[in-house]
């Protein structure tokens, strides 16, 4: 049975969020883009589809994920820390939720060709999984930079039977990949691109952000058990294009109680040109088909961005987040390079819990924002750190982090 899709978001009928969002996209991929709408909100209230979605999630995915009250982290900081688990999931970040939602809806349009972009990883990795899944076709673009600084993924892409294909345009990042990414879709308009975060035209922000919301829905039982009331103070989450922040922030959104943080990559500082804080650095512009935040030349060039994570090293951001930093409903927080790697170390030797590079921007936020004794704080762990191993061994070899204490 069909009901209407309920828009949790605030977004209208074109998808924009405020001013930001919307479909700029080639002629081309005018028809599977109007063909992606039409079959999401069809689906997204179909109850078998539904029921296969959910069900993948519990059994595969290993949903819900824990939400972990972190008894150390909390006195060190003297306040109540709650981690979700996104790190626990099958594949390791939160990117699955997604994947599974998005292949599951080609399958439904009877696609046989996926694509994808990745900058991290985990993007590809958990779509290559799910590809393998549902013996579907698979081809995922990386950045060359991010296929040296993320091997693992790329050998776990390959494994599972995904075409890994190296970009080596712009500085060899997720913007590159996504732009290769674009024009494959361009080429084969009939394969089914799966975006891994909220970002590119309408519906994408949405659907991406749909699929993550479980998140959110989970967070909000957890805290009522743990707590007794399903809200709490605050909810940060790191921002690439935005889908795990989406996720955490979606059934708070509307409830102003709730505060919202994001976490974007200082890189080497805000105000240096090693940055890809994009709400601080950027303008409003278009990239990758949608209205947003971009860093960019006063005429309309992208700048490079630079981030020591490459799930976060994007010029833009998701056009939901474009709206809720400008209209103050959520708040941006700049972490560098240097905080997030002091926040992973220490979550490591507090909790022994190692995070992905870009879940450790949101924890350091901690270090950046006082919070009191009785707030309650949730942090959106968006993955596991495995796929970083290689950047913390670097650091840890120089000691820089004080590790023979
Ligand atoms: C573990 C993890 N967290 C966060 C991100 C950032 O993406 P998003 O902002 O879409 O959550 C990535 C991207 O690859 C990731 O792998």
């Amino acid at each position: 049975m069909n009901t209407v899709f309920n828009h949790i978001l605030p977004v209208d009928d074109a998808g924009y969020y405020g001013k930001f969002g919307g479909a700029y996209i080639p002629e081309i991929l005018y028809r599977s883009v109007d063909r992606l709408k039409e079959a999401f909100y069809r689906y997204a209230t179909d109850d078998e589809f539904n029921r296969e979605y959910r069900d993948l999630l519990r059994d595969y995915v290993g949903r819900p994920s824990p939400l972990y009250r972190a008894d150390r982290l909390s006195s060190h900081y003297d306040t109540n820390i709650y981690l979700k688990r996104e790190d626990l999931n099958h594949t390791g970040a939160h990117k699955i939720n997604n994947a599974i939602g998005s292949v599951l809806l080609a399958k439904r349009m009877g696609k046989t060709r996926i694509i994808a972009e990745t900058g991290a990883g985990q993007h590809g990795v958990a779509t290559a999984t799910v590809c393998a899944l549902m013996n579907l076709d698979c081809t995922v673009y990386m950045g060359a930079t991010d296929i040296e600084r993320q091997q693992p993924n790329v050998q776990r892409m390959k494994m599972l039977g995904a075409k890994v294909e190296p970009v080596h345009s712009g500085n060899k990042t997720l913007k590159d990949a996504t732009n290769e990414a674009i024009r494959d879709w361009c080429c084969h308009p009939d394969s089914f691109y799966v975006i891994g975060s909220t970002v590119g035209p309408h519906p994408y922000p949405e659907m991406v952000a749909y699929f993550q919301s479980v998140i959110s829905e989970e967070i909000k039982k957890q805290l009522l058990q743990h707590i007794g009331k399903e809200d709490p103070d605050y909810v940060i989450a790191c921002i690439g294009g935005g889908s795990n922040a989406a996720g955490a922030f979606y059934h708070f959104i509307d409830n102003p109680a709730v505060k919202l943080i994001a976490a974007e990559a200082a890189g080497k500082g805000v105000d240096t040109d090693m940055t890809a804080a994009t709400m601080y650095a950027g303008s409003e512009g278009i990239i990758h088909g949608s209205k947003t935040m971009v860093m960019q030349t006063p005429d309309g060039q992208i700048i490079e961005p630079y981030s020591v994570s490459a799930g976060l090293d994007y010029p833009g951001v998701g056009p939901l987040h474009a709206f809720l930093a400008t209209s103050g409903r959520s708040e941006v927080i700049p972490v560098t390079d240097d905080e997030a790697l002091a926040a992973a170390f220490r979550l490591t030797r507090t909790e022994g819990i190692i995070p992905a590079l870009e879940s450790a921007h949101a924890l350091g936020v901690l270090d950046k924002k006082q919070f009191d004794k009785d707030d309650i704080v949730v942090i959106n762990l968006s993955g596991r750190g495995d796929k970083d191993m290689h950047t913390y061994m670097s650091l840890m070899t120089g000691n820089q982090y004080n590790l023979e204490n």
